[in-house]
């Protein structure tokens, strides 16, 4: 194993998330607004996207410095062919012990079984609202909620580990906390309610389109009382939270509101092969060159730990700050 390396806040590399595509079959307003991701948008083309071999190559190399969860995001990453032979090989990687997608879960009906077979641990799915009407103004593509609620059934029978992610936005679906607690309270799967975050360029963040994890705690422990809980693990980016009358649990992620960047340990990757050190990031680093120009293990192994150690990114805290931002990347080019 390589010395571990750790950045100037003494943070491990231990979370991947790959983005395997950038395209999505949703147009969330907050994420892809058809204004900007229309018809005639450039999405990338099939031979800038990192090919399965080069993406097992690099996971065997992040696997070295410890590297043991690795998520699948997009887009919508099951839009990409074969995932389930992708989860595959990668399971097969020494050290990689968690295999996650972030998906919208239409795709779920067809491939949970596959993907479960493959060795995929869990599945996070983007839901913002239970009720068709709000769902449907959300997701930009007028879908209803049966197709994402058929597709957690299928991971559920397939015996997938299932979270699900609603962004809370102002004046777009706050009306839904409560309901969507309750199903979800009903079903058992965990809830996590996401502050809306002023990811990319282009999705009109202001303050006061945030509504605070305090607030929504709030709201739901009025109704059904909540009793904190630990975290899971190191870094875990939800604040937890357990029904007093069940078992069942919701998280809140507050990365604007109440940073968590001092245990920030993952590390990004674009489906071109770009290497990120932050969802905020301007800049990535281009490891695809590295891949396609014939470098070493080594020569990316050096690399990687020049990046990491040099890391300084804390966005969510100068964002607290105040402090003035740049040109970021886009969410759906990154994954979550
Ligand atoms: P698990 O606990 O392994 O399920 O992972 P997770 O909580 O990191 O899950 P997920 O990838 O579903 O993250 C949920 C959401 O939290 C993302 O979609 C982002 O909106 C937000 N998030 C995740 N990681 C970060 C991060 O590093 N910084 C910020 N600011 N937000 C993040
Ligand atoms: N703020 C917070 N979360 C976001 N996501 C996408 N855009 C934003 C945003 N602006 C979440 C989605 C999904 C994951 C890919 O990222 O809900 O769960
Ligand atoms: Fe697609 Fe997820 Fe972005 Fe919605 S939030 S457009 S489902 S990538
Ligand atoms: Fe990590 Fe950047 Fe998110 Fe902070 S803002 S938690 S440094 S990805």
């Amino acid at each position: 194993m390589v010395q571990y390396v750790l950045d100037k806040y003494d943070r491990p590399m231990k979370d991947l998330r790959i983005s395997v595509i950038d395209q999505c079959n949703f147009r969330c307003t907050y994420c892809m607004p058809a204004e900007i991701f229309g018809d005639d948008y450039r999405f990338m083309p099939t031979e800038e996207l990192l090919s399965f071999d080069e993406i097992v190559r690099l996971v065997e190399i992040f696997a070295k410095f410890g590297t043991e969860k690795v998520r699948l995001t997009g887009g919508e990453p099951l839009m990409r062919k074969n995932m389930d032979q992708l989860v595959a090989r990668l399971k097969q990687i020494d050290g990689i012990k968690d295999i996650a997608i972030t998906t919208n879960a239409i795709f779920l009906v067809k491939q949970a079984q596959k993907l479960k077979e493959a060795g995929l641990n869990r599945v996070n799915v983007s839901l913002d609202a239970i009720e068709d009407e709000v769902f449907q103004q959300t997701n930009g593509r007028g879908i209803k909620t049966s197709p994402v609620l058929k597709g957690i059934e299928a991971a559920r029978k397939a015996g997938l580990e299932i979270k699900i992610n609603m962004v809370v936005k102002k004046g777009m679906n706050e009306s839904q906390i409560l309901p969507m607690a309750k199903y979800f309270k009903e079903t058992g799967d965990t809830l996590r309610f996401i502050e809306f975050m002023d990811v990319g360029n282009h999705n009109g963040w202001n303050m006061d389109t945030v509504v605070s994890k305090q607030q929504i705690i709030d709201t739901i422990h009025a109704e059904m009382p909540l009793e904190p809980l630990e975290p899971n693990y190191y870094g875990e980016v939800a604040n937890r939270y357990k029904y007093s009358d069940s078992e069942a649990e919701i998280g809140v992620i507050s990365s604007v509101t109440d940073a968590f960047c001092s245990s920030c340990t993952r590390v990004r990757l674009s489906a071109d092969g770009q290497l990120y050190t932050c969802l905020f990031a301007s800049e990535g680093y281009d490891i695809r060159n590295m891949l396609r120009n014939d470098s070493s293990d080594q020569e990316i192994i050096s690399k990687l730990i020049k990046i990491w150690t040099k890391r300084d990114d804390q966005y969510s805290v100068e964002r607290a700050e105040g402090k003035p931002t740049k040109k970021k990347i886009e969410m759906s080019y990154i994954g979550g």
